[in-house]
């Protein structure tokens, strides 16, 4: 057999995956393992879906989405944030971030181009990167700094063959929310620079206590930002796989060019459902980041008070806390607490893979509290109970 693409062998398999294939072999694991909401998304979402399959509506949509759809994401990031994309060539609709993310590196990246992303990281930015031609450079961030991104940092390593900085905010898998004078920092280097923006907002709408900066919303930032957001994490709809991209005319007519010749189109039942989640759904949304915010205060006081060090994240649903007070590194941590304890974490060595600053990863494990009152409260015993005999 000749060999499969070098591109692809070369990047390994997310970390994730072991600690899942092994807690699927147990019996009664609490998982704060899987990144969503167990929460149920908007009525309004599953009666209009529900609709639309009585109502025959089996058809492909346009390559960009529905345009009503389209209009309805644009007034809402109006609404919202004051930034302004027309529906007809400003706004694609995609399927899920994840193919976001893909078609829009491929848009803007040549062979061996540099993009900067900081480190813990959603896992798929460093593999996208690749899979794309470019090459990432992963820089590092700290718990001393609420692994918020260090504007110093990011232009020292800037070179000549940067092409775009990405960034992921709130934060998966830490819940940094930095404030807008980072971004603002930020956009500053880009401009100097020349670079592409890819902002991964998809946690937009799981902020406590401060207000989501939207990239695009900063001056100078539009032109060169592509704006990612989504319904899988606010909206509580991740099996339904929508996304969408804002851009300038060129970048989104690029990435329909690779979305119409490798998807088609979005799901067209999902992006009914999704586009009433949006028009009727605010209620539903606010009810739910009211409860996540009163979870993560009970589980971050609950990780603080069993010893592991923790300050509350002002976004996502996510707890990073240290576990150097067990002496156990994040893996060997993660499977014994299943092993022992049946709860499912995540080890930050998942996070981290890329930068070679391997001891944030050690040292840290991920926690999505985004699960039942009565699951969360079993977890933190099972997990204190699993720590008490080691700090
Ligand atoms: C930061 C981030 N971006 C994108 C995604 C993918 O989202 P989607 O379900 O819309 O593909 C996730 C999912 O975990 C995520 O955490």
């Amino acid at each position: 057999m000749k060999p499969l693409a070098r591109t692809v062998t070369g990047v390994t398999a997310s970390g994730i995956r072991r600690f899942f294939d092994l807690a699927a072999q147990i019996e009664g694991v609490l998982s704060l393992g899987v990144g969503e909401p167990r929460y149920p998304c908007p009525p309004s979402a599953k009666a209009a879906a529900v609709a639309a399959i009585q109502g025959d509506n089996d058809a492909y949509t346009s390559n960009f989405g529905r345009i009503s759809f389209r209009q309805a994401i644009a007034k809402n990031l109006s609404a919202r944030y004051g930034v302004s994309y027309t529906p007809d060539n400003e706004i694609l609709v995609t399927t899920g971030v994840s193919e976001a993310i893909d078609i829009a590196l491929r848009s803007i990246l040549e062979q061996g181009d540099e993009v900067i992303f900081v480190e813990p990281t959603y896992v798929s930015y460093g593999p996208t990167v690749t899979f794309a031609g470019g090459k990432p450079v992963a820089l590092s961030s700290t718990a001393a700094n609420n692994f918020e991104p260090d504007p110093d940092q990011i232009r020292a390593a800037v070179t000549s063959k940067t092409k775009a900085i990405i960034l992921g905010y709130p934060c998966n898998p830490t819940g940094a929310t930095p404030s807008r004078e980072v971004f603002e920092e930020i956009v500053k280097i880009a401009e100097e620079f020349d670079l592409w923006i890819l902002s991964d907002e998809i946690y937009d709408r799981l902020v406590y206590g401060v207000e989501h900066t939207c990239l695009s919303s900063i001056p100078g930032a539009w032109e060169r930002t592509i704006l990612l957001g989504g319904f899988s994490k606010g909206y509580a709809m991740t099996g339904w796989r929508i996304g969408f991209a804002c851009a300038p005319p060129a970048v989104i007519e690029s990435m329909m060019k690779i979305h119409q010749y490798t998807m088609l189109c979005a799901p067209t039942i999902s992006q009914i459902a999704c586009e009433a989640a949006l028009v009727n759904g605010e209620a539903h949304v606010q009810t739910m980041v009211a409860a996540m915010e009163k979870k993560r205060d009970y589980f971050v006081a609950k990780l603080n008070e069993a010893g592991l060090e923790c300050a509350a994240p002002k976004g996502s649903f996510f707890a990073f806390p240290s576990i150097v007070n067990t002496g156990l590194d994040s893996e060997e941590f993660t499977e014994e607490l299943l092993k022992a304890e049946k709860v499912l974490v995540v080890p930050g060595t998942a996070f981290t893979s890329w930068s070679g600053d391997t001891r944030t990863g050690a040292s840290h494990i991920r926690c999505c509290y985004a699960i039942p009152d009565e699951d969360l409260e079993e977890a933190v015993c099972r997990l204190t109970n699993f720590v008490k005999v080691r700090v």
